[in-house]
């Protein structure tokens, strides 16, 4: 009998050791949500400077979280076109095309509510 309760209190006691646990994992980096700050400026800075930034840039800035996101389906479409067609940024290839990693990231961010 008294064995029995042993048993249940040691069998409660690892289920709650074992929710703890496994919320605590559940906060890992990959979970961490896409932000402009952390991963869509440093993108933007590698891949369309100097046209869209200041000084140098004579295009439209793009550079400034309001910028980016009050252009985010300007911008999805044209990294996205074949690149000989007219409009494909980054222009020319000047800067090398965005990765389809990079891209998949900019779509989460997006449809994730555009962070800052
Ligand atoms: C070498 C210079 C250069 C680079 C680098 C460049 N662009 Fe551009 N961008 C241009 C030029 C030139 C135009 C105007 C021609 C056009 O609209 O196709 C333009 C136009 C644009 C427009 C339309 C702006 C408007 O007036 O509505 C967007 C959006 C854009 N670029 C996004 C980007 C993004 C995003 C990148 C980086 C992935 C990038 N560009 C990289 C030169 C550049």
């Amino acid at each position: 009998m008294k064995s029995r309760y042993l048993f249940l209190i040691a069998a409660f006691g690892l289920i709650i050791y074992q929710s703890c646990t496994s919320s605590k994992k559940a906060t890992a980096p990959s979970l961490s949500a896409v932000s402009y700050d952390k991963d869509i400026k440093p993108i933007m800075i590698a891949h369309c400077t100097p046209c869209h930034f200041p000084d140098e840039g004579k295009k439209k800035y793009l550079d400034t979280y309001n910028a980016v996101a009050n252009n985010i389906d300007d911008i999805l479409k044209r990294v996205q076109m074949p690149q000989d067609e007219k409009g494909f940024m980054p222009f020319q290839l000047k800067k090398p095309a965005l990765s389809a990693d990079q891209i998949a990231l900019f779509e989460t961010w997006k449809s994730s509510g555009m962070a800052e």
